[in-house]
């Protein structure tokens, strides 16, 4: 299993991290955007070195541009950062001549903005590290977003090959509950989702029977 904290926001990641639940951070630049970041490598560079400081395996930064030339010289760079970045690049043509020569000169690649299985299909086939399903967006497009994730990972398992799904826009626990039952082991989501995995209130309950047994309650 292999999670990620989707944020670019280092609180959470300070809140987080040393929880060691995560493997790495994704980010990209909506969600730089958010924590009002500017998607420059300067930036990222400095979200790498916050996150390997407080135990981040892998930052997953999202390169820019309109055309493949652009994404494979921003993805160049965000690469040059650190060994541990890995280069989000969008399923798009463009994405995919990016993503090409990225992978040929040894950089990990994740395609992202994927919303079928089919694209599953093209990003092994580019050899890419990961390919990111939106979860969430699918369904809210009226695609059955679990169906789809489950035929990509058919898919995968068939073509044989080392490129992971890592399933992205979760919204509940049991999002992941559904798609770890179905074979899926790689997911991306932020604090919210982080919090629920541990929320229960029998289990809030039973702690705080605890805390009061050992306070002599
Ligand atoms: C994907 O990379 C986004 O960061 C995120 O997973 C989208 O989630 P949302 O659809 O809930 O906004």
């Amino acid at each position: 299993l292999r999670l990620f904290l989707d944020t670019a926001e280092e609180a959470a990641w300070r809140a987080w991290l040393p929880s060691g639940l995560f493997h790495g951070v994704t980010t990209n630049p909506t969600l730089l955007a958010a924590a009002r970041k500017p998607c420059s490598v300067g930036e990222i560079e400095l979200l790498a070195s916050a996150a390997f400081g407080l135990g981040a395996q892998e930052l997953q930064a999202q390169s820019w541009g309109r055309t493949a030339k652009a994404l494979y010289t921003n993805g160049r760079a965000l690469a040059a950062i650190d060994d541990r970045v890995v280069v989000k690049v969008p399923i798009t043509r463009e994405g995919a001549e990016a993503a090409a020569r990225l992978i040929a000169e040894g950089v990990g690649v994740t395609m992202t903005a994927v919303y079928a299985a089919h694209q599953g299909l093209s990003a092994a086939a580019l050899g890419a590290r990961y390919v990111a399903p939106y979860l969430g967006r699918m369904n809210d497009a009226g695609r059955d977003g679990f169906a789809e994730i489950v035929a990509m990972a058919e898919l995968m398992r068939a073509a044989g090959g080392a490129t992971r799904i890592l399933v992205a826009s979760l919204r509940a626990a049991d999002d992941l509950v559904r798609l770890a039952r179905a074979g899926v082991d790689t997911f991306t989501f932020g604090p919210k989702v982080a919090e629920a995995l541990f929320a229960d209130p029998l289990t809030a309950a039973a702690a705080e029977a605890f805390e009061k047994a050992a306070e002599g309650g």
